[in-house]
């Protein structure tokens, strides 16, 4: 499959043509009963959920339309996620020239890629889906925005797309930022100080000017995606899904502040937000698995809400893994793996397991080719975008597969030493752990569970592998060919 989605509606249609959409035509309530629900079909792998009838809503609800590695992959557009990755690998040309004939060799395939990378980036258009009614002033009471947990401090937009500028060179940026539902007509912004939407708050505050926010609920589901990877920063996080999806994202220009949003959108809530206004948002039933207790954030001013004449709202619910945000992070780490490997050519793979939340538990495993080559994939690491808030960081040889816990838990108990690989850190931690003692500040740990060598400080011999002769191997496998109940009692169980 290579295809794009013009929006989210189209994405929608496919998935129930595939029988991965069901709709609840009963009324459910947006306060915990959605939900609830949503969790259930993610943690059994089932389907997305349709809400037509939310209780006093005036338009139906999405959830869980991610809850799956092939929904996700579905909605890059693709049938497996090897496919983005490819196109991603392709993009990055992995492999650096050799020399001056190889460069001029390649050049043709470098100004292909150029220019497809130029064809590929927003168009601005002037008539928008998204605005196809126009409410001045908006009115928040009418979005079914939903609670997720009893304990919330209040209904929250969860699944957004909060667009922002960088008044300095004008280049926007779309982060998922929940938003805390105040009023009618205000939101708190629940970007954390890491994130490209505060830098740009920090950004206007120096300047002591209003800042412009846009909020996008429900756009195309590959714009959706990208507004969550971690892109590097001065990447056009539309740029990123254009590339993804070999198709130019339209965008337009917002009613009443001077931002730009996509056109296909389903909602758009525009405003502003005053530096140095804040407001206690939460607690909130987070990633975490636990409620994040209440703080300051800034507060945005609604202006105008635009929607589609019949708009979906897409939202989801956060909680302790297995839930849709995890999901999606498996998929971020598949598909970031070749930037990785970009900046560090070493590296073979990595695992970000879900239950270690993406940030807390990392394993990577290297070709190995001097001493302490570990250690310096470690700095590396916690020195690379999102990836410094790993908070214990194992690294393996190559021939170690970081997916298998089993493995890596046999490699780390068997060939790190507590006393000489382990390496502690001090420096930033997400906003959200909650084991360190000071917020955005604690300790990380480095694991080298790599063979030791000598010029490690290893003084002995270190021992060789158990394996068998691959002759014996043949001949049993032979042998077993003979005698099939054996051979079927002999093959690994599931
Ligand atoms: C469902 C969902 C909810 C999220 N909520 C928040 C949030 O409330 N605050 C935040 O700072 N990041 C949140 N994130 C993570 C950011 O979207 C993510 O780190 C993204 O890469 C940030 O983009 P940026 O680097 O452009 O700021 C959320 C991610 C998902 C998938």
């Amino acid at each position: 499959m290579n295809r794009s989605w013009k929006n989210l509606g189209e994405f929608l249609q496919f998935l129930e043509s595939k029988g991965e959409l069901v709709r609840v035509s009963s009324e459910v309530d947006p306060r915990l009963e959605m939900a609830e629900m949503a969790l259930r079909s993610v943690r059994t792998g089932g389907p997305a959920l349709l809400f037509e009838r939310p209780k006093g809503g005036s338009m139906p609800v999405a959830m869980n339309v991610f809850g799956t590695e092939q929904r996700t992959a579905w909605a890059l557009g693709a049938e497996s996620l090897s496919e983005p990755r490819q196109r991603i690998e392709g993009l990055l040309r992995l492999k650096p020239p050799g020399g001056l004939g190889e460069i001029l060799s390649d050049l043709p395939a470098a100004l292909e890629n150029l220019q497809n990378l130029r064809a590929l980036g927003p168009k601005r258009v002037s008539r928008a889906a998204c605005q196809e009614v126009v409410k001045e002033g908006g009115n928040l009471d009418e979005l079914p925005i939903i609670t997720c947990w009893p304990k919330d401090g209040g209904p929250t937009i969860t699944f957004p797309l909060v667009i922002t500028k960088n008044p300095e060179t004008g280049q926007q940026n779309a982060g998922i930022y929940r938003l805390q539902r105040y009023g009618k007509d205000t939101l708190g912004m629940h970007w954390q100080v890491h994130r490209v939407g505060a830098e740009n708050y920090r950004r206007y505050a120096r300047r002591k000017e209003e800042m412009p926010v846009a909020i996008v609920i429900g756009a195309d589901p590959t714009t959706v995606f990208s507004a969550l990877a971690p892109v590097p920063e001065g990447i056009s996080k539309f740029a990123f899904s254009g590339l993804l999806q070999g198709r130019s994202v339209e965008l337009v220009p917002c009613r009443t502040v001077d931002l730009e949003v996509p056109a296909e959108a389903e909602i758009v809530i525009e405003g502003t937000v005053t530096p140095g206004e804040l407001h206690v948002e939460g607690p909130f039933g987070d990633h975490t698995g636990y409620y994040s207790l209440p703080e300051e954030f800034p507060v945005m001013h609604v202006r105008c809400v635009t929607h589609r004449k019949n708009p979906v709202y897409l939202t989801t619910v956060t909680g302790k893994p297995p839930t849709e945000d995890a999901v999606l992070g498996m998929a971020v780490t598949d598909l970031f793996l070749p930037v990785i490997r970009m900046v560090l050519p070493e590296v073979v793979d990595m695992a970000l397991p879900m239950e270690g939340l993406f940030i807390n538990v990392g394993v990577i495993s290297i070709h190995k080719s001097f001493p302490q080559h570990a250690r310096k994939v470690m700095h590396a690491l916690w020195g690379l975008g999102q990836l410094m808030f790993v908070r214990y960081l194992i690294v393996v040889d190559h021939d170690v597969d970081p997916h298998d816990m089993r493995e890596v838990l046999y490699r780390v108990g068997l060939q790190a030493d507590p006393q000489e690989d382990l390496t502690i850190v001090e420096g930033p931690v997400d906003q959200l752990s909650i084991s360190n003692r000071v917020e955005n500040v604690g300790g990380k740990l480095g694991i080298d569970a790599t063979k030791k060598w000598p010029e490690e400080a290893y003084p002995r011999p270190w021992p060789e592998e158990t394996k068998m002769d691959p002759e014996v191997v043949r001949r049993v496998d032979e042998l077993l060919g003979s005698l099939p109940p054996l051979k079927k009692a002999l093959s690994p169980r599931r």
